[in-house]
C-alpha cells in the first residue's frame, strides 16, 4: 500500500495554489509531474559534470558519457531489452515514431500496406501518412467499437502478405482504453509485417517487456514518467535497427567521413547524431529508479482505485458520458456532458484549480467517430486522491449548473 501524502510530498508542485485553489492536476497524460529527486538531478548534473559527451578524452566527458550510457543500461533493464544498441535515446515519441517511419521509406514500394488503427495520437498517423504519400504504399485502418476497442476480427482481415508494418497504441492517449497489443504483434507477424508500438501512454503506468511483446519498435517520452521534456526512447530490434538507415546526418554518427563516402558508427550511435539532451536522458534514468522504487504493483492498485472511484462518482451525473469504456483501461475518462462544449467545462474547473485537457488530445478520427468536437479528459497519476476526484465532481456539477 502506498501512502498517498508520503508520495505527494515528493512531488514540489503539488503543493502550489493555482487561481487562489490548492491544484489537483488531473492532465497526467499530457505531462506528469516531476519529483524532487529529478528536478536535483538536472541541477545536480549541470552543477557537477557538465559537458559534451562520447567526444573527449577530458574526466568531465567521461564522466558524463558514463552516466548517459548508464541510463541507457538502466533503460534496456527497465524495457527488458536484450541489448542496450537496442535502446536509443530520442527527444520523445514523436521522433521515435518518425525516425521509424523514414527509415521504412527505403523498404516499402508501391501497393504495399501500412496498417494503423483508429484509435492513434496524430503522431502515429500523419508520419505514416507521410511515409506513404512518399513511397506509393497504402494506408489501412483498423477500425473501433462503440466502446473504443479495436476490432480484432477486422484486423484480422485487414493483415495480409501486403502489409509491411503494423502500428498501434499500447494505450490510446484519448480514451485510455488498453489495446491487446502482444496478440496484434503475433498475428502482424504470421505474414511477415513488423510492429511499432507507441508506448507514451503505457510508460506511466506500467513496464513494458519489448522481449516479452516480441514488437520490433517500442517508442515513448520521458515527461510522462517523471522525467524531464525533450527526452524519449525508441527500442528497436538489432535485426532492425541495423537494416534501417540513419535518421539524421551528422556528428557522432559516422565511422569515417570523406567528401566520396561515408560510413555509419554502429548502433546506437548511428541514429544518435548531434549532441543529445545529455542531462535529460540522464535524468530520465532517474525517473525511472523513482518509478520502480514506488512499484508498478502499487502504481496499478492505486490508479484502478482512482478509476473506479472518478467513473461511479462521474455517472452520477445526469447527461454524462464516458467515451472508451472497454474492460481494459488505464487511468484515464474521456468525457461530455449533453449540450455542453468540454471547453466551457474545461475554463470553469480551472478556475477551482482543477487542471483537466479539452479538446480532441490529438486524435480527431476518435472525436470523428464519436461526432463529438472533442472531450473533457481526467487523466490520472498515482500520487492523485480519491478526495481530489471528488472536488472535481463537485466543480463538474457546479459548471454543468452554471451552463444549463
Ligand atoms: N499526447 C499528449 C496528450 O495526450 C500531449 O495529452
Amino acid at each position: 500500500m502506498l501512502d498517498i501524502q508520503k508520495i505527494r510530498a515528493d512531488f514540489p508542485i503539488l503543493s502550489e495554489k493555482v487561481n487562489g485553489k490548492p491544484l489537483i492536476y488531473f492532465d497526467n497524460g499530457a505531462t506528469s509531474q516531476k519529483p524532487q529527486v529529478v528536478i536535483d538531478a538536472e541541477a545536480k548534473y549541470y552543477q557537477e559534470i557538465n559537458a559534451n559527451i562520447h567526444r573527449g578524452v577530458h574526466t568531465l566527458s567521461q564522466l558524463a558519457t558514463d552516466a548517459y550510457e548508464i541510463s541507457r543500461v538502466k533503460l534496456q533493464h527497465h524495457i527488458n531489452a536484450k541489448f542496450s544498441h537496442e535502446v536509443l535515446f530520442t527527444s520523445g515519441t514523436t521522433h521515435g515514431i518518425n525516425l521509424v517511419s523514414n527509415g521504412f521509406a527505403s523498404i516499402l514500394k508501391p501497393g504495399d500496406e501500412v496498417l494503423v488503427s483508429s484509435l492513434e495520437h496524430h503522431s502515429n498517423i500523419v508520419p505514416w501518412q507521410m511515409l506513404c504519400e512518399k513511397t506509393g504504399a497504402i494506408l489501412k485502418v483498423i477500425p473501433i467499437n462503440e466502446d473504443g476497442e479495436l476490432i480484432i476480427s477486422e484486423y484480422e482481415s485487414l493483415l495480409s502478405e501486403k502489409t509491411k508494418i503494423v502500428t498501434v497504441n499500447h494505450i490510446s492517449n484519448a480514451l485510455g482504453v488498453i489495446n491487446p497489443v502482444k496478440e496484434m504483434i503475433a498475428k502482424a507477424h504470421a505474414v511477415g509485417a513488423a510492429v511499432l508500438i507507441d508506448g507514451a501512454q503505457a510508460v506511466p503506468h506500467l513496464k513494458p517487456d519489448v522481449q516479452d511483446l516480441d514488437c520490433d519498435f517500442y517508442a515513448f517520452s520521458g515527461h510522462k514518467m517523471c522525467g524531464p521534456t525533450g527526452t524519449g526512447i525508441l527500442y528497436g530490434k538489432e535485426e532492425w535497427l541495423n537494416k534501417l538507415p540513419p535518421y539524421q546526418g551528422g556528428g557522432e554518427m559516422i565511422k569515417e567521413v570523406t567528401f566520396e563516402k561515408t560510413t555509419y558508427a554502429d548502433l546506437p550511435h548511428k541514429f544518435e547524431a548531434g549532441t543529445p539532451n545529455i542531462a535529460g536522458g540522464i535524468v530520465l534514468g532517474t525517473a525511472v529508479d523513482y518509478l520502480n522504487e514506488v512499484g508498478f504493483g502499487n502504481i496499478q492498485l492505486q490508479e484502478k482505485k482512482l478509476l473506479e472511484h472518478a467513473t461511479k462518482r462521474l455517472l452520477e451525473i445526469d447527461g454524462l458520458r464516458i467515451y472508451g469504456n472497454g474492460k481494459n483501461k488505464a487511468s484515464v475518462i474521456s468525457f461530455n456532458i449533453d449540450g455542453i462544449h468540454p471547453y466551457d467545462i474545461g475554463s470553469i474547473i480551472d478556475k477551482l484549480g482543477i487542471a483537466v485537457r479539452t479538446g480532441h488530445h490529438c486524435a480527431q478520427p476518435i472525436m470523428n467517430f464519436f461526432c463529438i468536437p472533442g472531450t473533457i479528459r481526467a487523466s490520472f497519476s498515482f500520487y492523485n486522491t480519491k478526495e481530489e476526484i471528488d472536488e472535481m465532481v463537485e466543480a463538474v456539477k457546479k459548471a454543468k449548473t452554471m451552463l444549463s
